[in-house]
């Protein structure tokens, strides 16, 4: 952990029983492309990168997180697996997005704004990467859908570790229940 600066983004953690159905369902793909997978403990939807910030900053991005109340969290059915171009991270994916989501990263973008933080980038891409560092030279297998409720979202701090990196939580916050 850096003493002056810290890695910070907002995301939606996976609860571990869906975590676990995405990795056993990607495992044996991950393994013939020489993937690494994700530790199911630090699966995550990304909300917000914020980048290599001030420590000083941390403070901000707990009140930002905060404002945002009691908002509605949602069920997403993660139901295909993709890969962005240029990459080597295997994701799995949502054909159907729940309105939601993105009005909860709107409204913490304009709470990030309010705090002095640059505005994010309009594009969202709501995905949960699962493994990386494989060599994706075939088609993407399909996969069985996997039902996952949002119920809450958290500011963390990412940190190199042994294994890679691991996520901190800074900062959490429930939604109010989805509706199915
Ligand atoms: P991911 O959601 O596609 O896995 C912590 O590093 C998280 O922030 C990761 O989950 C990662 O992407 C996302 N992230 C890392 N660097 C980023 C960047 N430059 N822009 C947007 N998101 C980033």
């Amino acid at each position: 952990m850096s003493a002056e600066r810290a890695r910070l983004f907002f995301a939606c953690p996976v609860p571990t029983d869906v975590g676990a159905d995405l990795l056993q369902q990607v495992a044996p793909f991950s393994v013939r492309c020489g993937g690494l997978l994700a530790n199911v403990d630090d699966l995550h939807l990304t909300l917000a990168f914020l980048g290599n910030l001030p420590r000083a900053r941390i403070a901000a991005a707990l009140r930002a997180g905060a404002f945002l109340g009691t908002r509605q969290g949602c069920v997403l059915n993660l139901d295909y697996l993709g890969c962005f171009a240029h990459s080597d991270v295997v994701w799995a994916g949502a054909r159907n997005t729940p309105a939601d989501l993105p009005s909860l990263r709107v409204d913490l973008n304009e709470a990030l704004v309010a705090e002095g933080f640059v505005s994010l980038e309009r594009d969202f891409s709501p995905h949960v990467s699962l493994f990386r560092h494989g060599k994706i030279s075939t088609q993407l297998p399909e996969m069985a859908a996997v039902s996952w409720t949002i119920d809450r979202f958290a500011l963390f701090e990412s940190e190199p570790a042994a294994s890679g990196r691991r996520y901190a939580v800074l900062g959490e916050w429930m939604l109010s229940d989805a509706v199915a």
